[in-house]
């Protein structure tokens, strides 16, 4: 098999990525390169809002193939995932070949036979990554799922294929490049683990985040951006937030006071922006409260 998407060294990921708009440092670079030249699922996991989602979305733009998403949530199960069948057209084609006689007592194994035709068969995102491959498969916020789930997740991931019982065998011609994500609400299982390579994704540093707002929201002016990274950086490190920013609420933080028509941080303008930043009320009221402290 060839390989999914061609790269031919850690440098290229980043270069690649970059061109996206999507900036990573060297160590999530090579894991990335490794994981595609080896052919084994990324594992993502992190704080929510520091760039899982988006690394999957810069790949597949970065090398232009389909971005197939699966995104979990509590008691999602393999039909949900894989495929099912379009019960109403089934029923619909039964009662048009009932219509021209042709489902008789004799020609019943034959109708049933034609229900489970590829027609019918509606692919799910793990299926449609199979079909589209080469292409990037997206399985996000994997933590949400559970323990069965997971285990149907394993066997996929380590034969490529999904076995339809009407149907037959769909592999995948090139075997997908797939990024898992977590946020890491509970643990995962070692068996899903030891099938992937896993980085965490922390938040950036200082001048890491300057770089990414400044290439995700360009219009932003540059002093602006310095402030908001920094001020940003100071809330995960002291202020106990229930929920601390993310790169995302940096990013619309940014956007927001730039609409407010600022272009240095102030008390005023940082007190209307807050909604951006913080989204529980109990970081709000802290927050406020201490803002004048933080930007003096
Ligand atoms: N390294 C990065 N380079 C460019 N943009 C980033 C980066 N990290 C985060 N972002 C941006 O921050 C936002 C949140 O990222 P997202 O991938 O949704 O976070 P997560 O999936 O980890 O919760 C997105 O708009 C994304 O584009
Ligand atoms: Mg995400």
């Amino acid at each position: 098999m060839s390989a999914p998407i061609k790269v031919d060294d850690v440098g290229e990921i980043a270069d690649r990525l970059r061109s996206t708009g999507y900036l990573c440092g060297p160590d999530l670079a090579t894991t990335t390169y490794l994981a595609i030249r080896m052919g084994r699922p990324l594992l993502l996991e992190g704080e929510p809002g520091t760039g899982k989602t988006a690394l999957a979305e810069a790949l597949a733009d970065a090398w232009q193939v389909p971005l197939v998403r699966l995104q979990c949530y509590e008691g999602i199960d393999v039909t949900q995932a894989l495929y099912d069948w379009d019960f109403p057209r089934q029923v619909l084609h039964l009662r048009a070949m009932e219509a021209n006689g042709k489902a008789s007592s004799t020609g019943l194994e034959h109708a049933d036979k034609g229900l489970y035709d590829e027609r019918f068969l509606l692919a799910r995102p793990v299926l449609a990554a199979l079909q589209q491959s080469p292409s990037v498969l997206l399985i996000d916020e994997v933590d949400r799922a559970d323990d069965e789930f997971e285990a149907f997740l394993l066997e996929v991931l380590s034969t490529f294929q999904v076995t339809i019982p009407e149907f037959g065998t769909v592999s995948a011609a090139v075997p997908p490049v797939v990024v898992l994500t977590s946020n890491r609400t509970r643990e995962l299982h070692d068996a899903l683990k030891r099938r992937c390579l896993y980085h965490w994704v922390d938040h950036p540093s200082l001048d890491g985040e300057v770089a990414i707002v400044r290439s995700r929201a360009p219009e932003v002016s540059a002093s602006l951006v310095q402030q908001v990274a920094g001020f940003v950086q100071q809330l995960r490190e002291e202020a106990q937030l229930v929920k601390p920013p993310g790169v995302a609420e940096s990013l619309d933080w940014a956007r927001a006071l730039h609409h407010l028509g600022a272009t240095e941080l102030n008390l005023e303008n940082a007190a209307a922006s807050l909604g951006a930043l913080v989204k529980y009320r109990e970081d709000a009221d802290r927050l406020r409260a201490s803002l004048e402290s933080m930007l003096s």
